[in-house]
């Protein structure tokens, strides 16, 4: 059986959700997490927000309301992992390891921070006025949201494709550095909803305070839609559909047929006036269900709150492991764990001389022909040094391994190398194998737990 497809997405709580964040995340994101085959963790980017927002009240409110959302939505939050980031104290450690291996010129050239400059530059001001550490490592934070939980699709609207790439870029120079340890994550766009655009046709950003805030009830939704700016072409006169962020956000919400027909409508000259009518009701009826759910979910913070508590045990049931197995990739480690050193390079170096090679001990598992189930104990530098008997199952095999791990030190032989567990026979010393160094490599595992 294939393992699952590991899909994860977040949302910055420094605002309203609107219907760009919906359509570019939110609706892909919910949809992906019904899909068989898929294993999926969705969050809220609160470390985030405090980059943009140094206002406690709206960096809680804004949590709430974007979980509600989510929840609205139809996220369900026994099927995925559903958390709020800073609820993830892996996600900081590895914001630091990757920060000592992210390129600072890289990071000169992010967006959000790159936009900060030129805008400093345009005004004669220092290059980095006003701009804080914090929105030149936004990149190094979200790539650590990604890699702490090894996953492979991030379902995000265009503007954050920049910061995937970044995010494997990181991890391909953590990997190269210290091993295989990070997976490389690939965006997922929509191409139909990439870029929506808000009320004057810029991207739909809270930034530009052009936004359609999700759950707008219906009289401000109205008055939303009617505010959208078009051209100055008189009923009757024929539209060009495709150069109008009106028909691109009906498209956004609109099946085949509807989009088909009011394309032509527009086209034969229906009036902007009507054609908002249009949107607003399209908008209305998908959504009005969604604000419902919304509004109940809002009057209890205390059920949010405890479905958050939740996911986050989820979600730190991977990064803990993970994050234990970085530390001890980068060096953070017992002083009791053996140093590897390899001819006259460090344990960094493999045999070309470059890259690295795995530097812990492993235990590997397989089937023979006999159809029995045998493992290996591999030194760390890739010398087998105890073989297994064979085994009814997996399962046998394996509780014989964590035996090992747990308690490693009580092992022995006898003269003929063969090794023992107490009352189990484990396998055989392979040739020219010293206890010690079994016993060596076993105590890195029990020191790991
Ligand atoms: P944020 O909070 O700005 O936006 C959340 C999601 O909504 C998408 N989006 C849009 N999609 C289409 N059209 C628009 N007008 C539009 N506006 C927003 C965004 O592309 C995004 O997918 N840094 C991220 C949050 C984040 C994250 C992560 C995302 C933090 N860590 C790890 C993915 C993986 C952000 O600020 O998104």
């Amino acid at each position: 059986m294939r393992a699952p497809v590991r899909i994860l997405t977040g949302i910055t709580t420094s605002g309203t959700p609107h219907l760009g964040n919906y359509a570019g995340a939110i609706r892909p994101a919910v949809a992906a997490s019904r899909q068989p085959g898929t294993e999926s963790f969705y969050f809220l980017a609160d470390y985030h927000a405090l980059i943009k927002v140094q206002d406690p009240a709206r960096v809680q409110r804004s949590t709430l309301e974007i979980a509600a959302t989510w929840l609205a939505c139809g996220l369900d939050p026994d099927r995925v992992g559903f958390y709020r980031q800073s609820d993830i104290p892996e996600i900081t450690e590895l914001t630091w390891f990757l920060t000592c291996v992210a390129g600072k010129g890289l990071l000169n050239r992010a967006h959000a921070y790159k936009a900060a400059v030129d805008a400093n530059t345009a005004s004669s001001d220092d290059a980095d006025a006003g701009v804080t550490a914090g929105l030149y490592m936004y990149p190094v934070l979200m790539a650590a949201d990604i890699l702490a939980f090894k996953a492979q699709k991030v379902p995000v609207g265009r503007d954050q494709v920049q910061h995937i790439e970044m995010a494997r870029d990181f991890a391909a120079r953590f990997n190269h550095t210290y091993g295989e340890h990070l997976v490389l994550p690939e965006a997922v766009i929509e191409e139909q909803v990439a870029t929506l655009p808000g009320l004057d046709g810029r991207k739909m950003s809270k930034s530009y305070d052009n936004t359609i805030p999700l759950f707008a009830g219906p009289a401000e939704l109205k008055r939303l839609v009617a505010s959208i700016v078009t051209d100055s072409r008189a009923p009757g006169e024929a539209k060009d559909p495709d150069a109008s962020h009106l028909f691109t956000l009906y498209r956004a919400f609109a099946d085949e047929t509807q989009a088909a027909a009011m394309h032509a409508a527009l086209r034969g000259g229906l009036a902007w006036g009507e054609a908002k009518q249009a949107l607003f009701e399209l908008l209305d009826g998908q959504l009005a269900p969604l604000r419902e759910r919304y509004e109940g979910l809002m009057a209890k913070p205390a059920d949010i709150e405890a479905t958050l508590q939740a996911g986050a045990a989820k979600a730190r049931a991977i990064a803990t492991p993970l994050l234990r197995e970085l530390r001890a990739a980068v060096g953070l480690r017992p002083l009791t764990t053996p140093v590897i050193v390899h001819g006259e390079g460090s344990e960094n170096v493999n045999a070309s001389g470059k890259g690295a090679t795995s530097r812990l001990p492993t235990f590997k598992q397989y089937r023979e022909n006999d159809g029995r189930f045998y493992f290996k104990l591999v030194h760390a530098d890739g010398r087998v040094l105890v073989q297994s008997e064979g085994h009814a199952s997996p399962k046998d095999a394996g509780a014989l391994i964590a035996r090992l791990k747990a308690d490693g030190a009580a092992l022995v032989h006898d003269a003929g190398r063969v090794l023992r567990l107490a009352d189990a026979v484990v396998g055989r010393l392979e040739e020219s194998v010293e206890l010690a160094e079994v016993l060596a490599s076993l105590a890195v595992f029990a020191e790991a737990d």
